[in-house]
């Protein structure tokens, strides 16, 4: 079984007298060791779709399964015991803890499971050299640049293994160079260490980077394929618009 399934989800979100359908429909399967990109439109439900597989909302129908486990069937207590062990999420704003270094924003998941120090230090060393933030280790967020802070999220989402990965916009807040760096990271992360990633973009070259596009529109899943049919980043982005502008 691939460890990421989502099978015809929907998810409405009421605002005043309107509903708004977020996603209709959307069904995906996501087998191990992919990079996922998934594109669309500004509202067509991209983060809602990420939202439903980090289980930090829950679809109004349909299902999303992690490892076999679907996640509607698990309580508030169980869910986020999953979510620390499964799944690994990486946002636009990076939301580190500004008083703890590189270090220790890295480790702070196994320290929230309780992990001694000596456990961490083994890990966290490797981390730290796979994304080149070794010579930074002792740096506060607000002594890195904006690329070396995401590689720390990055890292921070990594530590406890996770099943999958999930990042929204990872390159969004980030100037070209470090954009570039980030999506070599997540790339060779699928590649070399064989993780599950999800990356949602509005950018064609950065979904470049990843195995396959999904493509939204208007809370549907109206496309997939893979990014070697696209070429390049140029290719990509003349498919993406053929698609998205219908
Ligand atoms: N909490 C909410 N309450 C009401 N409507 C919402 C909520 N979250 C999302 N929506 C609506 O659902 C639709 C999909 O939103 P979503 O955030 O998934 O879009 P998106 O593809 O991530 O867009 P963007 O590229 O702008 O981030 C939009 O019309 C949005 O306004
Ligand atoms: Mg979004």
């Amino acid at each position: 079984m691939p460890p990421l399934i989502v099978d015809n989800v929907t998810k409405q979100f009421r605002q005043g007298q309107q509903t708004v359908q977020a996603l209709n429909g959307v069904s995906m399967e996501v087998p191990a060791g992919m990079f996922l990109a998934v594109m669309g439109a500004s509202g067509s439900g991209k983060s809602t779709l990420l939202h439903l597989m980090a289980a930090l909302a829950s679809p109004n129908s349909g299902r999303v399964l992690i490892n076999d486990q679907d996640l509607s069937q698990l309580n508030d207590k169980e869910l986020t015991l999953f979510r620390r062990r499964h799944i690994g999420l990486v946002f636009q704003a990076f939301n580190l803890i500004p008083t703890l270094s590189a270090e220790e924003n890295i480790a702070l998941p196994l320290m929230l499971e309780g992990k001694k120090p000596c456990e961490m230090k083994l890990k966290v060393d490797e981390l730290l050299g796979r994304l080149g933030m070794t010579a930074r280790r002792d740096h506060r967020p607000d002594a890195l640049s904006g690329g070396e802070q995401q590689r720390v999220a990055i890292g921070r989402a990594l530590v406890s293994d996770p099943t999958v990965i999930l990042a929204d916009e990872p390159t969004g807040n980030l100037d070209s160079s470090n954009s570039k760096a980030v999506c070599e990271l997540l790339r060779d992360l699928s590649v070399i260490h064989n993780k599950t990633i999800v990356m949602v973009t509005h950018e064609p070259t950065v979904a470049a980077y990843a195995t396959e596009v999904a493509v939204l529109k208007d809370g549907k899943l109206v496309e997939r394929f893979g990014t070697e049919e696209a070429k390049n980043g140029q290719g990509l982005a003349v498919k993406y618009q053929e698609l998205v502008g219908k």
